[in-house]
């Protein structure tokens, strides 16, 4: 796939997309409403998305056609006259943390080149993630925790106390989380939003060395495309409840249902990721009114480039 199918005048575009999601979004927060901050998200960026000249398609998005009359896997979006673009996102990522105004809500959205992200059902995904600068095969999904922990703590040279894992707080993590208290290591547990756990991997100033768990596939998509432009090591497994998803995960041409796959296989070319702060955040400042102004902190990044930015907005409302 060509490097130029993803220009980097559309870094820009994808930065309106976040910002125009998590303004509208932002009015819902704190109000105790998820579905009203996420619909608000939603008709945001699908309204951005088509005053754009692309021609994308929704690979990741609110769900199937039946269950989601917007942004639903498959639906065509853009004025058209552009590049075609495979496009997954979250218009809210973290509802309940928007809807108790609490941190790190965020809008995310990934652009790739038409054919080349993962078509993941809505399933969880069992992840694995760290960031750049360890040897190839630091981490791997079919170890276990305490495994992984030596692992990375050996590439970095430090001791497994000095190692901290991300992950999210869910009974179904109780053994992952034994697992890395018993090598001596912290666990930094979250309440949501894993597409930012992810990324944190990759910021040393977060003190986060590894992500552990599973979550949402979707989320695991975007986290994959922000790996992309920044590096670090990504592994997620499919995680299927029963023959409903089953069924789902086949529709979208899986056949191996079993299959571990690697950061580049979730995310096949190059790739622009953006998101936007919603609620203040560890990686991002949330959506701020003040002095007659709307002002909106983004970070935005395109693999084929190597760059990453973050863009601050203010917009006179
Ligand atoms: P939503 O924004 O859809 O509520 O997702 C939030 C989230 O925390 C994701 O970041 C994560 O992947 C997923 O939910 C985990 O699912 P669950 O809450 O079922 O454990």
């Amino acid at each position: 796939m060509s490097s130029k199918t993803l220009d980097r005048s559309l870094v820009l575009d994808a930065v309106r997309v976040t910002e125009a999601a998590a303004i509208a979004s932002w009015t819902m927060v704190g109000r105790g409403d998820e579905k009203a901050a996420d619909q608000a998200a939603v008709d945001a960026m699908r309204n951005t998305l088509n005053e754009l000249q692309i021609d994308g398609e929704i690979v990741i998005g609110e769900g199937e056609r039946d269950e989601a009359p917007m942004l639903y896997i498959g639906e065509k979006v853009g004025a058209g006259g552009g590049p075609a673009i495979d496009i997954a996102l979250d218009p809210l990522e973290g509802t309940t943390l928007a809807a108790k105004a609490m941190p790190n809500a965020l809008a995310v959205m990934a652009w790739a080149p038409k054919g080349t992200l993962l078509n993941a059902p809505d399933t969880y995904m069992d992840k694995i993630a760290c960031g750049p600068g360890l040897p190839p095969g630091v981490i791997d999904l079919d170890r276990s925790p305490a495994e992984n922990v030596k692992s990375v703590a050996a590439a970095k040279g430090v001791d497994p106390s000095q190692i901290t894992v991300c992950v999210l707080d869910r009974p179904r993590h109780a053994e992952i989380i034994a697992g890395v208290r018993a090598v001596g290591a912290r666990v930094h547990l979250i309440t949501d939003g894993d597409v930012a756990g992810v990324i944190n991997t990759t910021d040393p100033a977060t003190g986060i060395d590894l992500y552990l768990g599973s979550g949402g596939a979707p989320e695991g998509v975007l986290a994959c495309a922000a790996l992309k432009c920044v590096g670090g090591q990504f592994q997620g497994r499919l995680v299927f409840r029963n023959g409903d998803e089953r069924a789902r995960a086949q529709r979208w041409g899986i056949t191996d249902l079993d299959k571990k796959y690697d950061l580049h296989e979730i995310v096949r070319a190059e790739a622009i990721f953006a998101a936007t702060g919603v609620t203040w955040g560890n990686l991002l400042d949330g959506v701020v009114y003040k002095d007659g102004n709307v002002h909106t902190h983004t970070l935005v990044m395109n693999s084929s480039t190597g760059t990453v930015r973050e863009v601050r907005m203010k917009r006179k409302v």
